[in-house]
């Protein structure tokens, strides 16, 4: 079969490498991919969100299946388009991906439906929101309603910053019309836990438990990233909270969506915290995390190909998702100065373990060359029996890869190997 991933980052580069595995395709395109991506499937340069674009791409190449990977190609509805002209998708359709393209959607769900969550209200008027912000005190935390590349939280420790930060939002338009609506919610305190799950709208099959590393810094401090790095499984993540959680959080979403009459299939993302009262959702995604997957991906021994077309043809009850019994950690390398300002086009060299899994998230290729393109580079993914053998096997295969100005964070995994 001919199978394209829509998306050109490591996530995607990670669904291709796992794809690769399977016997059923011939042939794998990514758009755009990238210049690592390009070692491991044709990349073709139409962008992600170019739906038409995707959809003429598709048919003229006889694609037989796609796997849409970005939140903004799923917002904007390619799966619908491209199962318009016949073609099979993994991924939710426009109406269920508002989970993720709407906090004030998501969060009015989970009042209707007592999934738990923190308390909130949600404002389209400036005024309203400062007068509320008023009443409740700090710390407290401000969403854009919509799509907003990750940034669009701002977590203010006092009033005055909250308040600021609404302005930003509905008056200074920081995320354009992803502000025009807010969300101000109650801060949470307590681990956080990502789960990725499939669902084909009936059955939900959790994958292994992950642990993102959002903050540029060591010890979590500098700015929100797209996260330098992730464990799994999850050590905070216990059989009892997974039970709870299945119990709670994940069946009473899927049977929610199903109700509304958005029945979700596709990879939902149920971003945790573990809080005092239990645990509660944070956020969820219509797709694979960011670098999750890249700590999840290599532990998966089903054949991913079978796991996706199961959950598009509804018949995930009936097929198997087994998970190695071993750790993983996905160290990302970086340039120097992301996510603010950071130079490009150095030569990236080096060799890692063949034991050792590279996703490519930002390179150029020239010939055979890889030059840095991003500010996230690429990440490096080892398993191992504990956590601290994964952990220490990323960091000495990352040490093997060199470029200029490489950052990366010297505390992936601490933080659970401490749990
Ligand atoms: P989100 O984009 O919704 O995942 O939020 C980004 C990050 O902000 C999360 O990973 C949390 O660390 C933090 N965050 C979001 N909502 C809350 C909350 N209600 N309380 C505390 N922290 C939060
Ligand atoms: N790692 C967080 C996300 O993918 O949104």
């Amino acid at each position: 079969m001919k199978v394209m991933v829509v998306g050109g980052g490591g996530r995607e580069h990670a669904i291709i490498k796992a794809l690769k595995k399977s016997p059923e395709i011939e042939k794998l395109y990514a758009l755009p991919g990238n210049g690592g991506i390009s070692r491991d499937a044709e990349c073709v340069n139409i962008g992600a969100k170019d739906i038409d674009g995707i959809v003429e791409f598709a048919k003229n190449t006889g694609i037989d299946y796609a796997v849409v990977a970005p939140d903004d190609p799923l917002v904007l509805g390619a799966v619908d388009a491209l199962n318009a002209v016949g073609i099979e998708c993994f991924g939710p359709t426009k109406a269920a991906a508002i989970i993720e393209g709407s906090k004030v959607f998501s969060k009015n769900l989970m009042k209707k439906y007592s999934i738990p969550t923190a308390a909130y209200e949600t404002f389209d008027d400036m005024d309203s929101a400062i007068a509320y912000l008023n009443t409740i005190p700090a710390p407290v935390v401000v969403k854009a309603d919509g799509l907003a590349l990750g940034k669009g939280v701002i977590i203010a420790q006092t009033r005055d910053e909250a308040i600021e930060a609404v302005r930003s939002m509905m008056a200074d338009k920081l995320f354009g019309e992803s502000g025009s609506r807010v969300v101000i919610e109650e801060f949470l305190e307590g681990p956080e836990v990502s789960v990725l799950a499939f669902t084909d709208g009936n059955t939900l099959v959790p994958m292994v438990s992950s642990m993102d590393h959002k903050r540029a810094g060591d010890n979590d401090t500098g700015l929100n990233t797209g996260g330098m790095g992730a464990i799994a499984p999850n050590p905070y993540y216990t059989a009892d909270i997974a039970a709870e959680c299945m119990d709670k959080i994940f069946m009473p979403t899927v049977n929610a969506m199903k109700a509304e009459g958005r029945t979700f299939k596709g990879c939902l993302y149920f971003g945790l915290m573990l809080t005092a009262n239990g645990p509660k959702v944070i956020e969820y995604n219509c797709r694979f995390g960011d670098p999750e997957t890249q700590a999840v991906l290599p532990l998966l021994e089903s054949d991913l190909f079978t796991v996706m077309r199961a959950v598009s043809a509804g018949k995930l009850s009936e097929t198997e998702v087994k998970f190695a019994d071993k750790h993983s950690c996905t160290l990302v390398l970086a340039s120097n100065g992301y996510p603010g300002k950071y130079d490009t086009g150095f030569e990236i060299s080096g060799e890692c373990d063949t034991n050792a899994s590279v996703y490519i998230a930002g390179a150029k290729r020239e010939g055979e060359k890889l030059y840095t393109a991003g500010g996230r580079v690429l990440a490096v993914s080892c398993i191992g029996d504990t956590l601290k053998d994964a952990v220490d096997a990323s960091y000495r295969e990352a040490e093997k890869i060199s470029f200029e100005n490489k950052y990366f964070r010297h505390d992936i995994g601490a933080r659970a190997l401490k749990a």
